[in-house]
């Protein structure tokens, strides 16, 4: 359906949203600040190894994201590596560290970006009464005297700051004034305005914007930006109202993780201002064709799935169940579909690999289906390509994407890997597992006849052989493609010392599946 049949656009709200545009047809950059790898990774059990953020971020820089918020430095050393090399290896989005407004926090933060060819520092201070009186026990002259040195520090080692005053949507409007502007003057270049518990509704965001573009005197010089939880479902529909009253860039994440309900989706508040540009009167640098690949990616290294159902990129999203509605589509697909799938990179072929396709075959249709392979990562996937065909005559996208996702899992210099494994089971007697592992320097062996079925067995063999208990809170097996043939991939989730770690393996036999899976989380638990 082309844009121009839809009904009218709301003119006041149009005009509104047209902020510093020189002509009516002249439409807003809006800049998509990604925060998956921070504000995605707090969701419960998403943490994500160096290997995985890597290509994360990788993914996002070539998604077309304007900023990606790589991480909280000053949160582990971890957190501050997995920023620092994402700085040195992604040149064209800006690479932006969060920091509390502390002296530490920031010094942490400007460390770990200064790698980064443009680089960003995110400083946020609590500034609503609640927050003030509860959590940091501090008056409002306080908390305005603290935002300025903050952003003053971070503001001597970058020249791009970033100042959010937490919780500002149910903060006072004298108040959050008053802190906006002293941290404009302060040398904040973008003031982002979060909704943190996921509390306001579209139109009092819109209100809020306005309120401030009206009242703080000098919001010329410094960007909008929006940030929505999902606590109440409307993160999506807060961050499009906050561009519809002059917002210049939107935080958010791929399929909308995040901490509780999570952050707006990337891919919704996107493809909101491309299908609908015609009322937003917004465009975005963001590639549509990549959004489907990397929501399959970060589902896969966050364990998250995506619901079925769920906007842009969910597998029914574009699916005609309804007679009339199939109807209608086979006559004129716009009856029924304001988007194409192939807008949002559902790819329509599934192409078959087999034993004689080469290493170019391969990293050709990895890349299709969004994957960056080179060098000896490339070679890697391509020795597992070679195993599986072996077992398999045909190689489908599924298991290219199971294969890969197992090589990105796996952290370099990793702790256990397994070496070999035999299992015997029958009605008869109990199941029997040998297994041996390596944690790199020697190898260690186990027999266990324990448990009430093989996979029940290994989980006791992996135990027994690395020394960690762990409780199985969640199992789930799925064939990475169609056939009898298919491999089995198993993800599961173990809780550690009251921590939740996430796990995936990839095999044609769903042991191995379960022995590789449990490695990973175990190899997560240790790097943690
Ligand atoms: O939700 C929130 O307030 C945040 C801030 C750190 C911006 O994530
Ligand atoms: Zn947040």
């Amino acid at each position: 359906m082309s844009s121009s049949s839809t009904p009218a656009a709301d003119e006041s709200a149009v005009v509104e949203s047209n902020v510093g545009a020189e002509s009516a047809s002249e439409k807003r950059h809006i800049r998509i600040f990604d925060t998956t790898l921070r504000d995605g990774e707090q969701s419960p059990g998403a943490s994500m190894n160096l290997n995985e953020k890597l290509e994360v971020a990788h993914q996002l820089a070539d998604l077309g994201v304007d900023i990606i918020e790589a991480g909280f430095p000053i949160a582990s050393p971890g957190d501050f590596e997995s920023v620092k090399q994402i700085a040195q290896a992604i040149k064209t989005s800006t690479i932006c560290g969060l920091a509390r407004c502390n002296e530490k926090d920031i010094m942490r933060a400007a460390d770990a970006i200064a790698p980064a060819a443009q680089g960003r520092i995110h400083v946020f201070l609590a500034t609503s009464a609640i927050h003030r009186e509860f959590k940091l026990r501090m008056t409002p002259d306080e908390i305005v005297r603290r935002a300025v040195e903050g952003v003053k520090l971070a503001r001597s080692r970058c020249e791009d700051i970033e100042f959010s005053p937490e919780d500002a949507c149910r903060t006072e409007h004298d108040f959050l004034c008053r802190v906006v502007e002293a941290a404009i003057d302060a040398g904040a270049t973008t003031i982002n305005v979060p909704d943190t518990v996921g509390y306001i509704t579209p139109e009092e965001v819109y209100k809020i914007f306005q309120m401030l573009r009206n009242r703080v005197p000098n919001i010329d010089k410094a960007v909008l930006s929006t940030h929505c939880h999902d606590d109440l479902g409307m993160a999506v529909a807060n961050s499009l109202a906050a561009v519809a009253a002059g917002a210049g860039q939107i935080e958010c994440t791929i399929n909308g993780i995040g901490e509780r309900a999570g952050n707006a989706a990337l891919e919704e508040v996107v493809m909101a201002m491309k299908t609908r540009s015609d009322f937003y009167q917004c465009t975005t640098r963001i590639d549509s064709k990549r959004l489907v690949p990397i929501s399959r990616l970060v589902s896969k290294v966050t364990g998250i799935n995506v619901q079925r159902n769920k906007a842009i990129v969910g597998r029914n999203a574009f699916a005609h169940e309804s007679g009339i509605h199939q109807d209608g589509m086979l006559k004129e697909r716009s009856t029924y579909e304001i988007m194409s799938p192939e807008e949002v990179g559902f790819v329509k072929t599934d192409l078959v690999l087999g034993k004689h396709s080469g290493r170019a075959a391969l990293a050709d249709r990895a890349k299709t289906l969004g994957f960056h392979l080179e060098g000896e990562e490339l070679q890697r996937v391509f020795e597992q390509f070679k195993i599986l065909a072996d077992k398999k005559k045909e190689i489908y996208d599924g298991d290219i994407v199971a294969l890969v996702q197992q090589e990105i899992s796996t952290a370099s210099g990793q702790a256990w890997s397994l070496v070999s494994y035999e299992v015997s089971s029958s009605t008869a007697k109990r199941p029997c597992v040998k297994l041996t592992l390596s944690n790199g320097t020697e190898e260690k062996s186990v027999e266990v006849s324990e448990g009430d079925g093989p996979i029940d067995a290994a989980f006791w063999a992996v135990e027994q052989i690395t020394g960690l208990e762990l409780i199985c809170k969640e199992f789930r097996v799925r064939s990475a493609t169609l056939g009898r043939d298919a491999q089995g991939e198993v993800n599961l989730e173990v809780e550690y010392k009251g921590k939740l770690y996430r796990g995936v393996g990839v095999s044609t036999d769903s042991v191995e599946s379960t022995i590789l899976a449990m490695l990973n989380a175990i190899n997560r638990i240790i790097a943690s």
